[in-house]
């Protein structure tokens, strides 16, 4: 057995002398040392040697593992040390290249819109003002002259959380609770931009989209307030040259509603495609606070009156870029969003 072992020994050790690689010495390793391996199949044999024997040879066999590792560690160390040496040669760094700039990325152009917006109305003495996205049905219609029941609810498709709690669909209810925030007939000049949400989705409709909503309240507040505040947002967002046009609408909130239309930023007014011939581009919802949203949010309509409007930042921002589909803000194509 001891002859067995010694042949054993020099076999391995002639053979992983001459192993060119770490997968060779891999094999090696489970070839001897491995559970199957020759050494473990001689231990496997010592049953049947005789008491005194089995110490003796159990001593060459430990020795023997104890030589192997050696020998399979330092071979191993020396391939790595040969990889590590070759890598070095071949890769060579040049100190004096340029370094790599990251990329700096910069606003969406929503946020390029909106901030725009916001700023034309600061500089008219506006407030900002902020409400929550997940909303009480009391304040996104109720506190807005829109009772349980009352059909212009349909305008607004909702996602509904709870019977009574909804993603809001539009940025009115801040009016509200901006109001009621106040000192009942305190003047109010806010504007609120932020998320509203809507089951729609089309190339004009998205179920995110952002709104600023507007609300003036003080004594004496009259139409041609709101008028010239929106002619002044409308000439400074899309130029001095551009037309305005109040269309009756009917919004429950205010009363007189009208839409706003702006003169077509395509064709100037002569009619495209754009506008659809007709010359005009609806921007936003407007009208004068009704008494009764006034009322219930604490305000007497015979000290004060107000007026109120609501823009779509998505709407401004197609006119502002000349884009034609609005999923565009949202698809996260770096290719679109590196052109603003
Ligand atoms: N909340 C309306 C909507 O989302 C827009 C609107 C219209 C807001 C008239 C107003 C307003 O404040 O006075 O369709």
């Amino acid at each position: 057995m001891e002859q067995e072992l010694k042949t054993l020994r020099e076999a391995a050790l002639n053979e992983l002398a001459k192993a060119s690689d770490l997968d060779e010495l891999n094999d090696l390793r489970v070839k001897y040392l491995g559970k199957k391996g020759s050494l473990t199949s001689v231990l496997r044999g010592m049953g049947g040697l005789s008491p005194e024997e089995r110490p003796k040879i159990g001593q060459i066999v430990n020795d023997i593992r104890a030589d192997l590792e050696g020998l399979l560690t330092a071979r191993s160390e020396e391939f790595k040390q040969s990889a590590l040496e070759k890598r070095l040669a071949s890769e060579k760094i040049d100190v004096s290249l340029p370094g790599r700039r990251p990329n700096i990325g910069h606003k969406h152009p929503l946020t390029l819109t909106l901030d725009r917006i916001k700023s034309i109305f600061m500089r008219m003495g506006f407030d900002v003002a902020e409400g929550p996205e997940v909303e009480s049905d009391y304040f996104n219609f109720e506190a807005l002259n829109l009772p349980k029941d009352h059909p212009a609810r349909d305008m607004q498709d909702s996602f509904y959380i709870t019977p009574e709690i909804l993603l809001r669909t539009h940025t009115s209810p801040v009016e509200a609770r901006v109001m009621q925030s106040k000192k009942p007939n305190d003047p109010v000049r806010i504007i609120a931009p932020g998320k509203v949400y809507r089951c729609d989705y089309d190339a004009t409709h998205s179920p995110v989209f952002q709104q600023v909503e507007g609300l003036v309240v003080d004594k004496g507040i009259k139409l041609s307030d709101l008028k010239g505040t929106l002619d002044l947002f409308a000439k400074e967002m899309f130029g001095s040259n551009v037309k305005l046009r109040f269309r009756p609408s009917f919004f429950p909130f205010t009363e007189p509603s009208a839409e706003v239309d702006i003169s077509c930023v395509m064709c100037g007014g002569k009619g495209c495609r754009t506008c659809k011939d007709t010359g005009w581009l609806e921007i936003l919802g407007s009208g004068m606070t009704h008494p009764g949203v006034l009322e219930m949010s604490g305000y007497d309509p015979n000290q004060v009156s107000g007026f109120a409007f609501g823009i779509g930042v998505e709407r401004v921002a197609m006119l502002v870029y000349g884009i034609d589909d609005l999923r565009l803000f949202y698809d996260n194509d770096a290719r679109f969003l590196a052109q603003f």
